[in-house]
């Protein structure tokens, strides 16, 4: 509507422009003194509003309007004068049509562009915003906006300090407000969690600096995602394992105290009687195994695991699991050693260190076939000691390398052969490792073999026992 009033004053004005310069022509009564020149900004202004047709017929127009000032006022026109100013005329129309066109269609494409960007970044679930590098907000879509106005976020400031405001709602107002001024400090890519005590709303918030190929940081990018649905899914399900382990652990106890009573009476049962026994026996320390696991992995993700620390020697924690799976690997055939040279003495958990190792072992024994080595090299490192578990087994598709150590996770080498297994056993021994202050190292080819190294601390760090799993 606007636009259409414009165009008619436009067109009013160079309407009147060229009935002007005629008038004036013929009111001073010299023609030449004006010149034709005078019409080519009204013919120009009738070539961008109505395209290049107009704006030639516009430069007709005022040709011929020239050529009646001139016949008025007795001045002379040279035929040739005037085919040359017909043309300049003419070509003046045609040729801010052809620009006013060109300039519009861009206009009009750029606006579609503008448009479908805009689409896009609403469209998102994702609150997003991108912000100078002073931390200034450019551009924000618009979930972030509904966002920040669920959040009570306040509208002026740098993004870090807007959301340091919600620090006191948040669940954990120390670390929160630390890494928020952390943030305001520092321009690297960081992602952090939090939830809110009182709706218990938890999101995730991503930020990164947008460089040009240079490398110089022209801006940064913030995103916001709401992840309360995943977040309240885990803890279902975490406390839902937790829970059904805890009530399996009591009949699996009386099952198995009742079986070692059974087997006490083992004479007075038949041949298969016995047979049967062994394979309760062996099917209840199974599942009293899984059990456990399951419920030290919930101890895990609640952040729960305690350790006792105490002096140890990893060698001798070493020795102890290679004389436990001594007779599974005899039975395999395998040929399972333990090359050390002397003590390794170091701080630590024991008994959560010699489950590592025997869960290490039982995969190296169960992951390579009838025939093969397990080795186990312990030494001394630089104020660590470590211990190499390697085997000449089935190995793990390189790909799936980066998974291993995710719950119930296991390589497609092991289930194509059907190997049982619940997949929680490297969890559970990274985290004791990480707990201890160490770290779990695993190479693998397939068809070839696997190595997995532990290494740890000779001392704990005071910090390493705080810290999560
Ligand atoms: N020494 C090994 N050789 C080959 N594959 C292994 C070895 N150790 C672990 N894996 C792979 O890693 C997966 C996860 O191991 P783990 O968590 O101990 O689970 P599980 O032993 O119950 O299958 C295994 O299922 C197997 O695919
Ligand atoms: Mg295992």
């Amino acid at each position: 509507m606007r636009l259409r009033r414009n165009r008619t004053i436009l067109l009013a004005t160079a309407t009147a422009g060229l009935l002007g310069t005629f008038a004036t022509m013929v009111g001073i009564a010299d023609v030449g003194e004006i010149g034709a020149i005078s019409f080519v900004p009204w013919v120009a202004l009738f070539g961008a509003q109505l395209g290049p047709a107009t704006g030639s017929l516009a430069g007709c127009a005022a040709t011929a309007l020239y050529l009646v000032a001139s016949e008025t006022v007795g001045d002379g026109v040279h035929p040739v004068a005037l085919v040359l100013r017909v043309i300049a005329l003419v070509g003046v129309g045609a040729a801010a049509g052809l620009s006013s066109r060109r300039i519009s269609s861009d206009a009009l494409e750029l606006q579609a562009t503008n448009a479908l960007q805009r689409a896009l970044l609403d469209s998102t679930v994702d609150g997003i915003c991108l912000t100078d590098t002073a931390g200034n907000i450019v551009l924000a879509n618009a979930p972030l906006e509904r966002f920040a106005v669920e959040l009570g976020l306040p509208e002026h400031g740098h993004v870090a300090e807007r959301l340091l405001a919600l620090a006191g709602r948040t669940t954990e107002p120390a670390r929160f407000r630390e890494r928020m001024e952390a943030l305001i400090r520092d321009p690297a890519a960081s992602t952090d969690e939090f939830e809110l005590t009182d709706s218990r709303r938890v999101f995730r918030g991503c930020t990164a600096p947008a460089v040009r190929p240079d490398g110089t940081a022209v801006a940064r990018i913030w995103t916001l995602r709401e992840v309360t649905a995943d977040r309240h899914l885990e803890r279902l399900r975490d406390a839902f394992v937790g829970a059904v382990s805890h009530e399996l652990r009591t009949p699996l106890t009386s099952i198995s105290g009742f079986l070692e009573m059974l087997g006490d009476e083992e004479k007075c049962l038949s041949s298969s009687g016995r047979t049967y026994l062994r394979v309760l026996q062996r099917s209840t320390t199974r599942l009293q195994s899984i059990v456990e696991d399951l419920l030290l992995v919930a101890q895990i993700e609640a952040n729960r695991l305690e350790l006792d620390h105490a002096p140890a020697d990893l060698a001798e924690l070493a020795a102890a699991s290679v004389e436990a799976a001594g007779p599974a690997a005899a039975a395999q055939g395998i040929d399972l050693r333990l090359d050390t040279n002397g003590s390794l003495p170091l701080e630590a958990d024991a008994e959560r260190l010699r489950q590592v190792l025997d869960n290490l072992v039982s995969n190296a024994l169960k992951f390579t076939p009838d025939g093969g080595s397990v080795t186990l090299l312990a030494h001394n490192g630089d104020g660590n000691v470590c211990v190499e578990i390697a085997d000449s087994g089935i190995g793990i598709p390189r790909d799936e390398i980066g998974q291993l150590f995710s719950r119930f996770y296991r390589a497609s080498t092991a289930t194509r052969r059907a190997i049982p297994g619940t997949g929680l056993g490297l969890v559970i021994a990274r985290a004791i490792v990480e707990r201890h202050g160490g770290s779990i190292a695993l190479e693998s080819r397939e068809g070839q073999g696997t190595r997995v190294t532990v290494t740890l601390p000779i001392r704990q760090v005071a910090g390493s026992l705080a810290g999560g799993t």
